[in-house]
C-alpha cells in the first residue's frame, strides 16, 4: 500500500503516513491499553474514539505502576483500570498470563503499549499475534531501549521523532506502521524534545491503530 506524507509546518514535523489517507475501521476495534505513566496516549487514542477519528472502544486499561497518573485517566473516561504490578510475579512470563486472562476477560482483541515499560515475552505476543501495537519515542530502528530520548540527543542526530510498530518477540523491531520526525533543537533538553515529540505521539497513534486494523483485513 502507498500512501501519502503529510507535512505539519507549525509543528515542525514530518508525518507518514498521513492520516487522512487511512480510512476509518468500519466495525469498532476493541482495545486493550496497557500502560505505565503518565498516560497521555491513552487519552489520545480515548480522545479520538470520542470525536470519531477511531472507531474502536478502550475496553480495559492495565497498568503496572501503582503510583501511574493514566489510572486517573481510565476513570474520567469511565474505562476500568486494573492494576497488575510486576513485582508480584516471580517472572515476565507469570505477569504475561496474567495480562492475558484479563484482556480476555474484557474482550480484548487489539492491545495498545501506549508508554508499556515492561519487555513483553511471546506469552504475550502468541496469544494476541500481529494485534499488539507499541509507541516508541524515537524513529525506529535507531535508539531502542529506554531512555531512546536522552539516546537520540547524545548520539548528535538532527532528527528523531516517535514510531508507532506492530510488537515482534525483539525488543522495538516489529512491523513500522506509522512515524513523524522532530528536528532536535540546540536549546534542547531531554525534557523539551520528549515533549515536542508526545505531540506527534498523539498525533499518529490513532490513525496507526487503524492504519493495522486495516492491514490485517488484507
Ligand atoms: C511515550 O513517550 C512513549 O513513547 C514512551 O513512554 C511515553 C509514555 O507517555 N514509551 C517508551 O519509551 C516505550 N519504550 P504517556 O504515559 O504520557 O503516554
Amino acid at each position: 500500500m502507498t500512501l501519502p506524507l503529510a507535512i505539519d509546518e507549525s509543528a515542525y514535523s514530518l508525518v507518514s503516513p498521513s492520516s487522512s489517507s487511512i480510512p476509518n475501521p468500519e466495525t469498532p476495534l476493541k482495545l486493550g491499553v496497557l500502560a505505565s505513566g503518565s498516560g497521555s496516549n491513552f487519552e489520545a487514542v480515548a480522545a479520538a474514539i470520542k470525536n470519531g477519528q477511531l472507531n474502536a472502544q478502550i475496553q480495559v486499561l492495565i497498568y503496572n505502576n501503582p503510583s501511574a497518573k493514566v489510572v486517573e485517566r481510565a476513570a474520567k473516561w469511565n474505562v476500568p483500570a486494573v492494576l497488575l504490578n510486576h513485582r508480584d510475579f516471580s517472572n515476565r512470563e507469570e505477569l504475561d498470563l496474567q495480562i492475558i486472562q484479563c484482556l480476555q476477560h474484557y474482550s480484548v482483541d487489539w492491545v495498545i503499549m501506549a508508554g508499556w515499560m515492561r519487555i513483553v515475552t511471546p506469552v504475550l505476543i502468541n496469544a494476541f499475534l500481529g494485534k499488539i501495537i507499541n509507541i516508541h519515542p524515537s524513529l525506529l530502528p535507531s535508539f531502542k531501549g529506554v531512555k531512546a530520548v536522552e539516546q537520540a540527543i547524545d548520539a548528535g542526530v538532527k532528527i528523531t521523532g516517535c514510531t508507532v510498530h506492530l510488537v515482534s518477540p525483539e525488543v522495538d523491531s516489529g512491523t513500522i506502521l506509522c512515524q513523524a520526525a522532530v528536528p532536535i533543537l540546540p536549546y534542547d533538553t531531554a525534557e523539551t524534545l520528549h515533549d515536542r515529540i508526545q505531540i506527534q505521539e498523539h498525533r499518529i497513534l490513532p490513525p496507526a491503530i487503524a492504519l493495522a486494523a486495516n492491514l490485517n483485513l488484507k
